[in-house]
């Protein structure tokens, strides 16, 4: 659906260093999103790591030497260089950017790197003395002139035992600065987006607390696929167990009142409000200051209601401000939904039955319809988080023109 139509595709370059390994997991998370991925491996590359690996992960046919198949070879790095929306050489040695550099062609990632229009990335790892070497760096500056693109190595123990700058980035980063030039993210540039995510939990006593089933995977969802686009994103998080987006400012709360002060002290800075959270609508009526113990057969823990976040958002919020909630319902899916729209003043709902295999709580899928404050009702079928995320922005994007 949406941005996923069109294969984009990426070919990867391994040179030979210790760090050809971590191009494995650069390639794996390159296929996770959707990419067609080709691996042209080097000579040395092929003594750190196995092509069959690259084979197995790419599901295409490794690339290794422009001579074993004279027949195709020319043909094959043409049509590579053809193909390839990005080149991506990771590992890059001193080696393939000097020779880069210096229009020397002699292998099959040389001159298909010289064959292609796409754009270059080239994520340098090498020992701090080889990295700081003036001919090295010349080399570099000289690439980054003519418009190649670098992903900085980071400083760190590197395999020869020294400790400085050399290290391969991390192949989250390198993937990010890949998606960056694959424009996979712009159309958002310049919109700000402010996303909750996450339970909230309500202490009892300094020992326990009322909380929910929620993950927080919907909105980290949405967090990631708007940073991936461009957009500004702050993300206000209950406690949750997952990794914190990529370019994406974070403010951890733990109570639903926490999570209402942080939303009303951005919400003004916000062009759109996604409240995935699922908040606690009540809270013990105090806290007890100790452990309770166990004395009596049975006891109670008196509740009070907590703000509606949305409900006051639906309040305050500006005109030009696009408000989307969700739903989680286990009967009367649509109606539910729809009163809850109205009610909060919303501009579209997403609702699901979290009853249904497949959506709902902790779940890397999720199962919806989409209700519009102009009365349109679109069910969707089973889809990952992710791609659930890029649709509900594709419809905020729609609404704000
Ligand atoms: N929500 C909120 N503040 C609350 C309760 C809910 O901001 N105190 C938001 C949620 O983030 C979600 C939407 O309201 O986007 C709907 O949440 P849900 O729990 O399904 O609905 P409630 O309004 O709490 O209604 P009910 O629990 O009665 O179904």
């Amino acid at each position: 659906m949406g941005c996923h139509m069109y294969k984009k595709s990426v070919v990867i370059g391994v040179t030979g260093g210790i760090a050809a390994y971590k191009a494995v997991d650069v390639v794996s998370r390159l296929k996770k999103n959707n990419y067609n991925v080709n691996v042209i491996m080097t000579k040395a590359a092929q003594k750190f790591v196995s092509p069959l690996t690259f084979q197995s992960i790419s599901m295409n046919y490794v690339v290794t030497d422009m001579f074993e198949e004279a027949k195709t070879w020319e043909v094959e790095h043409i049509a590579l260089a053809k193909k390839a929306d990005l080149f991506v050489i990771v590992p890059a040695t001193a080696n393939i950017i000097g020779k880069i550099a210096n229009g020397i062609a002699d292998d099959m990632l040389s001159t298909t790197v010289m064959a292609t229009r796409a754009p270059v990335l080239f994520a340098p790892a090498m020992n701090t003395n080889m990295f700081c070497n003036t001919i090295v760096q010349e080399n570099i500056f000289k690439l980054k002139r003519v418009g190649y693109h670098f992903v900085e190595p980071s400083e760190g123990r590197l395999a020869c035992g020294d400790f400085g700058m050399g290290k391969l980035a991390d192949p989250e980063i390198i993937v990010l600065e890949a998606e960056k030039l694959l424009n996979v993210g712009n159309d958002l540039v310049g919109k700000k987006i402010l996303i909750t995510a996450g339970p909230t939990r309500e202490p009892i006593d300094p020992v326990r607390y009322i909380t929910n089933y929620s993950s927080g995977k919907m909105g980290y969802a949405v967090a990631e696929a708007s940073a991936k686009r461009g957009a500004e994103v702050i993300l206000i998080s209950g406690p949750t167990a997952l990794k914190r987006p990529l370019g994406v400012t974070v403010i951890d709360v733990i109570t639903t009142n926490d999570m209402y002060e942080a939303v009303l002290q951005n919400y003004k800075w916000a062009d759109i409000i996604i409240k995935a959270a699922a908040v606690s609508d009540y809270r013990p009526e105090s806290i007890a200051q100790n452990k309770i113990k166990k004395l009596n057969e049975d006891m109670s823990i008196k509740l009070t209601k907590n703000p509606d976040i949305l409900k006051e958002l639906g309040k305050i919020k500006n005109k030009n401000q696009i408000l989307i909630g969700f739903a989680a319902e286990t009967q009367s899916l649509i109606n539910n939904a729809s009163v809850k729209m109205e009610n909060k003043n919303l501009d579209f709902i997403v609702a699901n039955d979290v009853t249904r295999e497949g959506a709902g709580f902790d779940s890397d899928t999720n199962i919806v319809t989409i209700i519009d404050k102009n009365e349109n009702i679109r069910h969707f079928d089973k889809m990952s988080k992710l791609e659930l995320a890029d649709i509900i922005i594709d419809k905020a994007k729609q609404m704000m023109e």
